[in-house]
């Protein structure tokens, strides 16, 4: 993303304590489920729900999400435009080309479902069958 820099954008995501709120990849401590989980986020749709997910839409929400979204159980957290840069350029390192990397009984994405109308999930040969193999495996 342009003008941020992932690993800062990491610490930053550390010293302003979102993990307080929300699950992110790579972050120590950052489990908590007060708000949706950071998890995938370049594959999201949407920001809070609201705006198509995009950097030009997710650095104005980082900054200031009560404009973004009045009312909104997300606070403001003195966040900066460039540390939200930076925060967003993390962000959006996390499922970026990992659409093949979903792991087994997962859904499929759209298009990979074939002409099928009912939900389907990724087969379940690749994944280890517990209780067989080595004993205690
Ligand atoms: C007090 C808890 C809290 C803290 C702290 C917090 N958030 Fe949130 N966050 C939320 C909640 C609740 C939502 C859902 C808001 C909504 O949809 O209106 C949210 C939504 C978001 C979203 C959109 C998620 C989605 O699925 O659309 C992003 C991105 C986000 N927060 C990033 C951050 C970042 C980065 C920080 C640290 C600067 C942070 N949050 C700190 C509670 C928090």
């Amino acid at each position: 993303m342009a003008g941020g820099a992932p690993e800062r954008g990491r610490e930053a995501l550390r010293t302003h304590a979102c993990g307080s709120c929300h699950v992110i990849p790579g972050l120590r401590g950052a489990v908590a489920w007060v708000g949706p989980p950071l998890t995938e986020w370049a594959r999201r749709g949407y920001v809070a729900g609201r705006l198509p997910n995009t950097p030009e839409n997710l650095v104005p929400w980082l900054v200031n999400p009560q404009a973004v979204s009045p009312g909104s159980a997300m606070p403001n957290l003195g966040v900066t435009e460039a540390e939200a840069r930076d925060m967003a350029a993390y962000l959006y390192t996390l499922g970026a080309a990992r659409a093949q990397a979903v792991p087994a009984g997962m859904p499929l994405a759209p298009g990979q479902a074939g002409p099928r109308d009912d939900a389907r999930m990724r087969p379940r040969e690749a994944a280890p069958v517990y209780g067989q193999g080595r004993p205690g495996g």
